[in-house]
């Protein structure tokens, strides 16, 4: 067995990690509103107000921070009066984006509140750029937020919501370099500035702006967009950056895969650290004291969508992989908790790295699901110092570094270290010095095959285990992570 060495340093603060690193985002795609979310009140499936019970208790249970909604996409092509009022006399649109379907507009702005509110979790409403005016973003906020007579808040009254809805995270479009109105980075600068000048603070009611920020490792995008909206006018960027294994031609698939292709998964989604590391450089150049933060609302694995599926739908099965890769990136979020305000997994259900998937009247959770709970202690704890010397491996082709680790300390003292163990092959001793006064350790565990995953026949193939692989004496935590596995550790 090898062993790699490390530290904690509960006594090396690093910030807070806020909890909206564990977000997530729903939109109109696919099965994830309609069907996985959103089945309305005279359906057979169990539902409150519309909403799936089974979804709805599966995400409070995560204690999801924040949903992001509705879109992606379909943000830049969405008109918000058309999912207010009746709903048979809602405006029907063609979903260009994802499978040409209809949308009956049945899930608008009051439902996604009333999903917010039972889930209990903060709404990030992402407005329309690409296809929309100044105007309508103005008016939406004005309808959501202000509290008293005006023109659009009458309009909410007689929908039925006297009372403002607080809306705290607002996104000035959506992957405006692309499917959002295909701009140049100074085009979109110079439109953002415009468009937040009126998106405006009523009441007590303060808006977080998110400017839409770079694709993957475009740099270019970054330093021209800093180099306009500066430090004033947006409170954050967004990132988005997708694991395709294979590439976007002809992208492997969700299961079924070898080793070779998960080591290059694994790779690939480490990528993602170093990106964030050279945008908030750029960042920096433009807001020295790090005013605007990093958002990055869009990340995950996406593979073929599965064998007779609409391929506009992108569902896409979830094994043991996809669990490494969630545990790999929520490290990397809250090791830069400082200047990561927000990320929100692609997609909450049905669609991509989702941590549900349903069928009919039947629900699975995904082995992504699991690593969000595991992971959930770290919402809004403290990070702490944690120090693996970890070797890096070259496996299939592909180099890895073989653990993953971040480590917090919540309100109660308490201290949680996560690990994850990406080799197929090899179990890893971890030897860490803690500093800090703690007598027991407990431990929760992820494993599996690569490729295992959960069906709606049979929903238990991977799921969480005590984990019986730790000791704690005089200071010295020993864990012992089989391969492919995700752990984590509670010190008390
Ligand atoms: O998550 C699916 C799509 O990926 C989103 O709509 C878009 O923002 C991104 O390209």
């Amino acid at each position: 067995m090898r062993k790699v060495e490390g530290l904690v340093n509960t006594k090396r603060k690093q910030g807070n990690i806020n909890k909206e690193i564990y977000g997530h985002f729903s939109e109109h795609l696919g099965r994830c509103i309609y069907e996985g979310i959103f089945v309305g009140e005279d359906s057979d499936i169990p539902n409150t107000k519309g909403m799936r019970n089974d979804v709805v208790e599966a995400l409070k249970n995560l204690d999801i921070p924040v949903l992001r909604w509705p879109g992606g996409c379909f943000a830049d092509e969405y008109h918000w009066m058309d999912g207010i009022g009746p709903k048979e006399s809602r405006k029907c649109m063609v979903n260009t984006n994802w499978g040409g379907v209809v949308e009956d507009n049945s899930f608008g702005t009051h439902e996604f509140f009333e999903l917010c509110s039972q889930i209990g979790c903060e709404p990030y409403i992402n407005g329309n750029v690409g296809s929309g005016t100044v105007q309508e973003m103005s008016e939406w906020i004005e309808y959501m937020t202000f509290d008293g007579e005006s023109p659009m808040a009458n309009k909410r009254a007689q929908n039925g919501r006297k009372e403002p809805w607080k809306l705290k995270y607002f996104g000035v479009g959506n992957e405006n370099w692309g499917c959002g109105g295909n701009m140049t980075p100074e085009y979109y600068a110079n439109t953002y500035r415009r468009f937040q000048t009126f998106c405006k603070n009523y009441g007590d009611n303060k808006l977080y702006k998110i400017a839409c920020g770079p694709n993957a490792d475009d740099y270019e995008w970054t330093d021209k967009l800093m180099s306009i909206i500066g430090s004033n006018f947006a409170d954050a960027i967004s990132m988005h950056y997708y694991t395709v294994p294979c590439g976007w031609e002809k992208k492997d698939t969700a299961t079924g895969f070898d080793e070779k292709r998960y080591y290059e998964t694994i790779e690939s989604t480490l990528r993602i650290e170093e990106m964030i590391d050279r945008h908030l450089e750029i960042m920096g150049k433009y807001d020295p004291e790090h005013k605007v933060k990093l958002v990055v609302d869009e990340w995950g694995t996406w593979y073929q969508v599965e064998e007779g599926t609409n391929p506009g739908f992108l569902y896409q099965q979830n094994t043991m992989r996809d669990a490494m890769v969630a545990a790999l990136n929520l490290n990397i979020f809250n090791r830069r908790c400082d200047r990561i305000d927000m990320a929100n997994i692609a997609q909450v259900v049905n669609v991509l790295q989702a941590v549900v998937l349903t069928e009919g009247a039947k629900i699975v959770k995904t082995p992504t699901y699991y690593v969000f709970e595991m992971y959930k202690r770290h919402q809004g704890a403290t990070l702490v110092d944690c120090y693996l010397d970890v070797p890096k491996e070259e496996c299939e082709g592909y180099t890895v570094p073989l653990v993953s680790s971040s480590a917090s300390v919540n309100e109660a003292g308490e201290l949680t270290v996560t690990l994850a163990n990406v080799s197929l092959s090899e179990e890893i001793e971890c030897q860490m010095d803690v500093v800090g006064s703690y007598g027991a350790v407990t431990g929760t565990m992820l494993t599996g095959n690569m490729g295992d995953f959960n069906t709606f026949e049979k929903d238990d193939v991977v799921k969480p285990q005590a984990f019986t692989g730790a000791s704690l004496a005089d200071g010295a935590l020993t864990a012992k992570l089989p391969p492919c596995s995700v752990v984590t550790l509670v010190l008390k």
